[in-house]
């Protein structure tokens, strides 16, 4: 017998921390891969779901409100959990090279992936409406950026032209792998809450993100694994809102870049999640997503991008018809700090430059 046992001490073990293994490991049989699959991964996934005590005393009524915040991927954005399939699966293929039209987060997300497994990587964007911090990305993650005279529409109609006639994979959401991969964030957010949301609130563009929320939900409702379905909370910029109006926007205008997309390829889709889930389609101005974005940074210590503010924008518009006591789940999709110009634009902090090196000059500003 040992010491320790003799005396009669009883230590406590922490438990082991398991490695996360990336989504594909992670939900392997959820998803259309094979033992032949190589599976390029970043360890992408396994989020955070983030209660918003703020939004939470806002809105009142006994509701919880959480965030998953997905900018906490390896390249910063959800375009992570379909990049990891969508380039495993282009690798199983044999190949050689991808492409995509972007507002960025895919190009940033496309260009790491496909650069881990080997691959060039071909990024379209808009030229002048793609975040710093995105197109920083891109480029040091060793992607071919190609930046257009166009708007993000016109680049995807190029691309999906580009892949049909030349050996490159297309990896816009229009990839059916994307969504495959996605969908994981749904399992998670019931992983954690032992059920699904009552709503989900979630920005969108493509609307292929909400989309894949709703297949996840789904495959884990009809596996008993939730008790429910939620409502589906979509939201867009009003400047560029093509599902909420229900016709194409030419030329799409939001200070939200990562949306500002006025032809959804997703759209009927989208549509069809609306009508199954009883959801709602709203859209939330540039100011309302600027008001969120502020409250989540300095409330709740959450930097997100503009355009994922707009799932707590569009939440707090229709505060007044959500039901008491509810559980809500706001999609963060990115990370604030691939768009600093807009941070440094907008903030309400107090920021004193070429202040002098000594205490007085700085007890003067501190208030002593
Ligand atoms: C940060 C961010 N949020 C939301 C979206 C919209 O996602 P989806 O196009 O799947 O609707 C995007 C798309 O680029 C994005 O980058």
């Amino acid at each position: 017998m040992s010491l320790i046992k003799k005396l009669g001490i009883s230590i406590k073990r922490k438990p082991i921390k398991r490695e996360w293994l990336g989504l594909i490991e992670e939900y392997r049989n959820w998803l259309p891969v094979s033992e032949q699959t190589p599976i390029i991964t970043l360890q992408e996934g396994g989020t955070p779901l983030i209660p918003l005590e703020s939004i939470n005393q806002l809105i009142g009524k006994g509701v919880k409100v959480y965030a998953k915040y997905d900018g906490l991927n390896p390249t910063g954005s959800f375009k992570d959990r379909g990049m990891t399939m969508a380039i495993s699966k282009a690798k199983e293929a044999g190949c050689e090279a991808v492409i995509c039209a972007s507002t960025g987060n895919t190009s940033a997300s496309a260009a790491a992936y496909a650069r881990r497994a080997g691959m060039r990587a071909f990024v379209l964007i808009p030229d002048g409406y793609v975040a710093q911090g995105k197109l920083a990305q891109a480029l040091v993650y060793g992607a071919e950026v190609i930046a257009i005279n166009g708007n993000f529409d016109l680049a995807l109609d190029i691309v999906r032209e580009l892949s049909e006639k030349y050996p490159i994979t297309l990896v816009n959401s229009v990839n059916p792998f994307r969504l495959q991969g996605q969908k994981t964030a749904a399992f998670e957010i019931i992983d954690f809450l032992n059920d699904a949301p009552d709503w989900l609130c979630i920005p969108m563009g493509n609307a292929g993100n909400i989309t894949a929320y709703w297949m996840g939900f789904e495959e884990y409702f009809k596996e008993n694994k939730s008790t429910k379905l939620p409502k589906m909370m979509g939201f867009q910029a009003s400047g560029s809102a093509p599902l909420v109006l229900g016709k194409i926007i030419k030329e799409p205008e939001t200070i939200a870049t990562a949306i500002r997309i006025g032809n959804p390829v997703n759209k009927e889709k989208a549509m069809e999640v609306k009508k199954k889930s009883n959801g709602e389609f709203i859209s939330v101005t540039d100011k309302e997503i600027i008001e969120a974005y502020k409250l989540l940074g300095k409330e709740e210590g959450i930097f997100c991008e503009p355009a994922s503010a707009s799932s707590v924008a569009g939440l707090l518009k229709c505060k007044e018809n959500i039901p008491e006591k509810s559980t809500i789940v706001c999609v963060l999709t990115g990370n604030g700090l691939k768009d600093p110009d807009c941070a440094i634009e907008n903030n309400d902090a107090s920021f004193h430059s070429k202040v002098d090196a000594n205490t007085t000059e700085i007890c003067k500003i501190i208030g002593f």
